[in-house]
């Protein structure tokens, strides 16, 4: 018997475009689970349907998209075992200059596109239960210069998070977390582009470099299967020793 099992799963991953979510996707597509992949727009998800993955799109500031989707995917297959919410975005904006529409799309984007999408899930399958995966941050635990808002919608997720583990408890949903350190994709842009400010922080992580990809995909198969049976309201850190000195 395979713990880690999520064959024929059905698993629907935002912000799968790229980056963590796509690698995610690709991930649990080689495991044999049967992967949506949500972007942003039609042309974020048009390279899926030739790597074996349904691709949907999903702007989860939208309060029908998710909603939507998860109804099909329910009418198709019965029921989504497991939904990971990665979309998400960042900005390097200092807390002095934030202007209101910057604020409300990174809070939708974040924060309120994480709650829809998991009471969409949720008002679908109240009989079947679920399982849910949150992808926050490290910087939703620990604060650092030019991130107050991003900071404030991971932390918020968080603490979301535990809430539903809660409150959705006793209908069969497990909702966990996984934070990520400083991970190697264009989220990350900003730091690699400048030489002295990726040595700064490299010199910050213990192991000495940003994270890959990849190296979100293990926490996610543990959430995702029965290995985590009794794991609910919990996150894992993935960060190379960042936050832990
Ligand atoms: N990279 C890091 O160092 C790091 C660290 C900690 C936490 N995280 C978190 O990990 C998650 C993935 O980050 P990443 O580094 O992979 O980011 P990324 O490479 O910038 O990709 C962001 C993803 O989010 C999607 N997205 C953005 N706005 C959206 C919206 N309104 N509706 C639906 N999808 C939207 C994008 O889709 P489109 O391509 O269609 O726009 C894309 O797939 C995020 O929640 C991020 O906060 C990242």
């Amino acid at each position: 018997m395979n713990l880690f099992d999520v064959k024929g799963k059905t698993v629907l991953i935002t912000g799968a475009s790229r980056g963590i979510g796509k690698t995610l996707a690709l991930g649990f597509r080689d495991a044999g689970a049967i992967v949506y992949g949500a972007g942003s727009r039609p042309e974020s998800v048009e390279w899926m349907a030739k790597e074996g993955i349904n691709g949907v799109v999903i702007d989860v500031r939208s309060e029908k998209d998710a909603y939507n989707e998860i109804g099909k995917i329910r009418e198709k297959h019965g029921k989504l075992n497991c939904l990971i919410n990665n979309a998400g975005i960042a900005t390097n904006t200092p807390a002095s200059g934030f202007k209101e529409d910057e604020l409300q799309n990174i809070i939708q984007t974040n924060y309120a596109g994480v709650f829809r999408n998991c009471q969409a899930y949720y008002k679908h399958h109240k009989k079947d239960g679920g399982n849910i995966i949150n992808v926050a941050s490290v910087l939703g635990i620990v604060g650092s210069k030019l991130a107050s808002v991003y900071s404030g919608t991971k932390g918020a997720v968080i603490t979301l998070s535990k809430a539903l583990a809660i409150e959705w408890c006793n209908s069969g949903y497990r909702v966990n977390v996984i934070c990520p350190g400083l991970i190697d994709t264009d989220m990350t842009e900003m730091i690699k582009s400048k030489d002295y400010i990726l040595s700064q922080v490299v010199s910050a992580i213990p192991m000495g470099r940003l994270g890959k990809p990849e190296e979100i995909l293990g926490a996610a198969i543990y959430l995702a299967s029965d290995a985590s049976s009794y794991v609910t309201g919990q996150e894992i850190i993935v960060d190379g020793g960042m936050i832990a000195q």
